[in-house]
């Protein structure tokens, strides 16, 4: 009897330590905006008010498991949720390494997570690499879930991917807790088998609502408005905001960041929720704003959510198609809302080689050292297009 004691004793204490199963730690996510060469935020959710709060990381897994050469990294944040009952708590790592895997644990009061990982990005220019782009996770969960089963299989398949752009209308209604939590559970599902997460970079969509929760779920509270420049050797993504005022404050910092990146990276690519050139609605405000900046600043590719359909415009510049010099707009957010009849497939800019459907899909973008890779996939996991962005000259 004694021995069977020792045995269930064993079993739960192994239990105990190797699963999650009792923990309260939950949702854990890594965030990338400006330097992912260099810096990410860790972050997560526990139900109760845990006093200590930190990360262990090391660039080996095998010394978190013997607790040598590691980093304890305490909390920048952790506060209860300004609407909902849960705990938020984010970890902001900076002087990490570029191109290197980070392996993480978490530590809550008495709760300790699996070991995770992520890597960060590459800082020499040569080093090719991927990133994925989709927005409009919303409403329908089984399909997001399926979405997501399709992002975890891309990421797993290639470890090239380094992250996801998602552009924005994460959920329903961006004011309830109770949905962000079924998107964070959902989220979680796209990491590969052996604990590879993968990061995310955010953009506000309209139902993000009131920005609160959005706010504090990514890491935003006191960092400004949601518009950044995510710069990966010479590769850089301008994300902007179309839910606060497209001209003055915005427009002017996109002016001055397109004016210094034209000059040091070759790959400019700009990504917002509600869309200059649509496929169902009116044109956004940003066709008058930005559009004209993107032009002269020769940006290489744009990327829009909202209208919830597959959409790539031909090449356009000054209101016109032009194949050598024109920019395509990609869209329009399928990563789980029911996708509408695009009523605008009859526009010019939506003809040959552009095209409008109501397909869910999924990009996966390839930075190579001399062009850039773009396939679309849908959700059976088919290659719907691929097509090749070349360097622009910019003098
Ligand atoms: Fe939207």
């Amino acid at each position: 009897m004694r021995k069977y004691f020792k045995h269930y004793l064993i079993y739960y204490l192994l239990l105990f330590n190797s699963s999650e199963a009792f923990s309260q730690i939950k949702y854990i996510r890594v965030l990338w905006s400006v330097k992912p060469e260099s810096e990410a935020t860790i972050s997560w959710f526990t139900k109760e008010n845990s006093k200590k709060n930190e990360v262990l990381i090391s660039t080996s897994k095998k010394n978190i498991l013997i607790k040598k050469n590691i980093s304890t990294i305490k909390t920048n944040y952790s506060r209860k949720l300004s609407n909902g009952s849960f705990f938020v708590h984010h970890v902001n790592l900076e002087n990490l390494k570029p191109n290197q895997n980070y392996y993480f644990k978490i530590k809550s009061s008495s709760s300790v997570s699996k070991i995770y990982y992520f890597r960060t990005a590459p800082k020499d220019k040569q080093k090719g690499f991927s990133l994925l782009f989709g927005g409009d996770s919303r409403s329908n969960r089984e399909t997001r879930q399926e979405m997501n089963r399709l992002v975890k299989k891309k990421f797993t398949e290639n470890s090239d991917i380094l992250a996801l752009v998602h552009g924005g209308d994460f959920i329903y209604d961006g004011r309830k807790w109770s949905e962000w939590k079924m998107w964070l559970e959902d989220y979680s599902k796209t990491y590969t088998d052996d604990f590879r997460v993968l990061p995310l970079m955010v953009t506000r969509g309209n139902h993000e609502k009131d920005k609160k929760l959005f706010n504090e779920i990514f890491n935003w509270p006191g960092r400004g408005n949601v518009y950044y420049t995510t710069e990966i050797g010479n590769f850089s993504l301008l994300t902007l905001n179309t839910e606060i005022s497209i001209a003055g404050n915005q427009r002017e910092w996109l002016q001055n960041e397109l004016e210094r990146l034209s000059v040091s990276h070759k790959w400019i690519l700009t990504n917002y929720h509600r869309p200059a050139w649509p496929a169902v609605k009116s044109p956004g405000l940003a066709l008058q704003q930005w559009v004209p900046l993107f032009e002269k600043y020769k940006v290489n590719l744009v990327f829009e959510s909202d209208g919830h359909v597959l959409k790539k415009t031909v090449p356009i510049k000054a209101n016109k198609i032009n194949l050598k010099e024109g920019i395509i707009y990609l869209g329009e957010g399928g990563l789980g809302v029911k996708q509408r009849i695009p009523t605008k497939k009859d526009a010019w800019y939506l003809q040959s080689p552009g095209y409008a459907e109501s397909f869910h899909h999924l990009y996966v973008l390839s930075v190579l050292a001399e062009k850039l890779s773009v396939d679309v996939i849908l959700k059976d996991g088919s290659v719907y297009d691929k097509f090749f962005i070349f360097p622009k000259q910019r003098i």
